[in-house]
């Protein structure tokens, strides 16, 4: 459901308390966006008209009464994630504050295309609120995207750098494409709703704009309602968001390899010790790196990286050419 009015007697009227699994909103910067124009200095023919600022002198009050709002309608240990500017970040922080929300990362969107300035540092970053309402376990998934075991371009824990709170993601470049002031790209929105809901989860924005965390909430097969003021945004969107075919975006998710740690928690033996330091030292024959070394084992034996790198240390002899005296009852982890 989509309603074309203020969010804050919107959700009011129309959504229950403890109704929605996942909050996404970016809400009016309170920075004259009816000017963000000549702020990003881009041409703004295909951008849709009416976009509704919230004067700067009542944003404090404006913050306060929809994070409440926002707070009643989300279920216990349901999520929320509030994208924000700098200029304004202490109304939100503060609006936070007064509530029962607990804060569960603070993150840094980094984005292309900053806003040019030569006498000062570029600004090219958002904040992203990342909260949850108390009452019970919060969703999250985890391996969303990367398992344990998979490795990033540069060698580093995928799953581990996926997870850090510094995202850098591009805006999308839409040329001749009708579309809302500041709208968010698709990618960081997958991102905040796979890892913090689940299919068929409820995803609430409050401020639609062009509908983009809706659609993306389709997308990836979760139910989406939420409001927007403005009628000409509103009237366009709603026959947009009609287009949209649910799932569709599950097919181009990347999915975390399957049972790639099928092993992992569960009792190492002593066999299946020496299995892997033979395998290991085998390979440190005939040349392997250590890096590739274990994570082929990884592969094959359905454990950590870590867990293996752990059980090489404490079993040097694994590294050199006396891996055949190996002596299975001096293994020690
Ligand atoms: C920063 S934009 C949201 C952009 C959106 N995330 C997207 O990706 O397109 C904020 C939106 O909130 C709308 N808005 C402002 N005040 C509102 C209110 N009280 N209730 C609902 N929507 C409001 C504005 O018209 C604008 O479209």
């Amino acid at each position: 459901m989509f309603w074309n009015m203020d969010c804050i007697s919107g959700a009011k009227k129309y959504l229950a308390d403890n109704s929605v699994d996942l909050i996404i909103c970016d809400p009016p910067y309170g920075i004259n966006g009816a000017k963000l124009d000549k702020h990003y200095n881009r041409n703004e023919d295909t951008v849709i008209d009416g976009y509704i600022e919230i004067p700067a002198k009542e944003y404090s009050d404006f913050s306060i009464q929809w994070i409440k709002e926002a707070q009643r309608i989300l279920r216990p240990g349901g999520s929320i994630y509030i994208v924000s500017g700098y200029t304004n970040l202490r109304h939100i922080l503060n609006a936070l504050a007064n509530t029962e929300l607990t804060e569960i990362n603070h993150i840094i969107w980094k984005y292309n295309f900053g806003v040019y300035t030569s006498k000062k540092f570029v600004s090219s970053h958002y904040h992203i609120l990342y909260y949850a309402k108390p009452g019970r376990k919060r969703t999250f998934n985890t391996f969303a995207f990367f398992s344990d075991s998979e490795r990033a371009q540069n060698g580093g824990a995928a799953n581990y750098l996926d997870r850090e709170d510094v995202w850098t993601i591009n805006r999308e470049y839409k040329p001749g494409q009708i579309k809302n002031k500041n709208q968010l790209p698709t990618a960081l929105l997958a991102k905040m709703i796979m890892y913090a809901s689940n299919p068929k989860d409820l995803v609430c924005d409050l401020f639609l704009g062009s509908f983009s965390t809706a659609k993306t909430a389709l997308e990836l097969d979760r139910r989406a309602c939420g409001f927007e003021l403005n009628k000409a945004a509103y009237d366009y969107q709603i026959k947009e968001i009609k287009k949209v075919k649910s799932g569709e975006l599950l097919k181009f998710i990347k999915q975390p390899e399957q049972n790639a740690l099928f092993n992992k928690g569960k009792p190492i033996n002593n066999q299946e010790k020496f299995d892997i330091l033979k395998e290991y030292s085998d390979l440190y024959r005939q040349g392997w790196t250590q890096k590739n070394s274990i994570e082929q084992i990884t592969k094959k034996y359905g454990r950590g990286y870590w867990a293996i790198l752990n059980l090489i240390k404490a079993n040097p002899s694994s590294n050199n050419e006396q891996q055949n005296l190996f002596n299975q009852k001096s293994l020690d982890i």
